[in-house]
């Protein structure tokens, strides 16, 4: 009964080859459309009524069509058969509330609309939901990682450049980065929302439609800030959907340099981080292994997502405006990106949650790194009057002589580093014991540095932490509460409408 749509293929003179039919199918992806779809076509049926182009008792004719359609609509398409018989999801919705409510009243809801302003409509509502909920996922990785910043917060950690031992840093310190990478990340997605937060619905194929229409009062029933203006630009336009792309493409990149992190932190070799075996794999050969398996792959999906983007851009580009087929060929890489960056989200931030700090090993590397060489040298600037690229000099050859006897500088005596750095600084530099030891040590140090943004200035950091997540949390909850205002302002005109008077 749901057979193909002759009614649309008045033009030509075959039915379309079965073969065709399956290729240009997106009833795959459009499974995760259909409520949206039908919102939609409700948004502006109830339109076409207050126009009078439906009575009243069409009107609740038609909703209560709609209504069924909802639930049986997933059904039909969720059938192998469904990819022959419809091109995606909006003929079968129209088959169905036309099979329903006769042609003579079902048959005239697509008065004024187009699918390509229905779908453009449908990836605005699915997409800036999506956008909402990716950066409430981002919100929630920076709970965890303020969670273990507040735990651990000045246990020793060794901070790397080039891989490589650089500085003594606060475990707090390390963590608080994240957070403020994942911040940006979260603002990110907030903006591309809000740029997908203007309604196509009413522009109909590309240049307009004479159907009386009023935008506005659509665009508010499916929750929009407003119209989107120029009917060709808001039926062809995708570049909403790149930016989309874009912000859970960096998203992801922020996921996978955290796991790369985590993963080198915790490993035998830093032992710096403890690991969830919760999070951890084993293998079948060696029975020893803890293996970060879930952070490999939130690394390896930066490239996954990375992927999309770049294949929706190769997509995107060269087209005129208008819409084209092509632009279907994007749904199935947003809604992609979407689900995997939001559950990498969830996983990374479940892992931090379980991380700790290992006591003395962050200190130990630290030592052996000899990464308080450049707060020594700057202690032989400001203290002791030795230009900073003489200290950096002098300490240099202190750390080549220690080395080369596989020594740090807790092994060396203050006498012994007084003379080292005398003789390499051409003047003398003499350290009393506890001078020396002060000026090595790497948690003494690492509390000197209380320049912004510096371990020294943790507290600080701690407050504006709290203050974001505070305003962040406010700003989700906003939007939260103004898709569910309008989702009710919709349910409660439908109700309205279908109810007998
Ligand atoms: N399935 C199509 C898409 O996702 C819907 C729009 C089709 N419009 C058209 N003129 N062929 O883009």
């Amino acid at each position: 009964s749901h057979a193909a749509p002759a009614l649309w293929r008045g033009r030509l003179a075959a039915e379309m080859h079965p073969a065709a039919r399956r290729f240009r199918s997106s009833f795959a992806e459009d499974l995760a459309l259909v409520d949206t779809d039908i919102d939609v076509g409700e948004a502006h049926v109830l339109e076409l009524a207050r126009g009078r182009l439906f009575s009243r008792r069409e009107l609740a004719r038609v909703l209560r069509a709609y209504e069924a359609a909802r639930r049986d609509a997933r059904r039909i398409l969720s059938r192998p058969s469904a990819a022959t018989a419809f091109h995606d999801v909006h003929p079968v919705v129209e088959r169905l509330v036309i099979a329903r409510c006769g042609e003579d009243v079902g048959g005239r809801v697509h008065l004024g609309k187009s699918r390509n302003d229905q779908v453009a409509t449908d990836i605005c509502v699915f997409a800036r939901r999506g956008a909402r909920a990716t950066a409430a996922g981002a919100a929630g990785l920076q709970r965890a990682l303020l969670g273990f910043a507040l735990t651990n917060a000045t246990e020793v950690v060794p901070a790397y450049t080039h891989g490589r031992a650089a500085q003594p840093t606060y475990a707090g310190h390390w963590a608080l980065a994240w957070f403020d990478a994942a911040s940006r990340d979260a603002a990110r997605l907030l903006a591309a929302a809000t740029r997908l937060n203007r309604c196509p619905l009413g522009a109909a194929a590309v240049a307009g439609t004479s159907v009386p229409l009023d935008r506005a009062r659509t665009a508010a029933l499916l929750g929009f800030d407003g119209v989107w203006d120029n009917a060709l630009d808001a039926t062809g336009a995708r570049d909403h959907v790149l930016e989309l792309l874009a912000a859970l493409a960096i998203f992801q990149h922020t996921l996978s340099r955290l796991a790369a992190d985590v993963i080198a932190l915790s490993s035998e070799d830093a032992g710096v981080l403890s690991y969830p075996d919760a999070f951890a794999d084993t293998s079948s050969a060696m029975p020893q292994k803890k293996n970060p398996d879930p952070l490999e792959l939130v690394r390896a999906r930066a490239g996954t997502v990375a992927g999309d983007l770049s294949g929706a851009l190769a997509i995107v580009h060269g087209l005129g405006g208008g819409y084209s087929r092509d632009l279907q060929e994007l749904k199935v890489l947003l809604w992609r990106s979407l689900a995997t960056v939001r559950e990498s989200a969830e996983v990374t931030a479940l892992v931090v949650a379980g991380l700790g700090v290992r006591p003395g090993r962050g200190a130990a590397i630290v030592r052996r790194g000899f990464a308080t060489a450049m707060d020594l040298a700057d202690r032989l600037s400001l203290e002791r009057g030795v230009p900073f690229r003489r200290a950096h000099f002098a300490v240099g050859r202190l750390v080549r002589t220690l080395a080369a006897e596989d020594r740090t500088f807790a092994d060396a005596s203050a006498a012994e580093a007084s003379r080292l750095l005398s003789d390499a600084a051409g003047r003398p530099v003499l350290l009393d014991e506890r001078t020396w030891r002060d000026w090595t040590d790497a948690a003494a140090r690492t509390a000197a540095r209380r320049t912004a943004g510096g371990p020294g200035d943790l507290p600080n950091q701690f407050a504006r932490a709290r203050r974001h997540l505070d305003e962040q949390h406010a700003r989700l909850r906003a939007l939260a509460v103004r898709e569910e205002r309008a989702r009710k302002l919709l349910r409660a005109a439908v109700a309205r409408s279908i109810k007998p008077t």
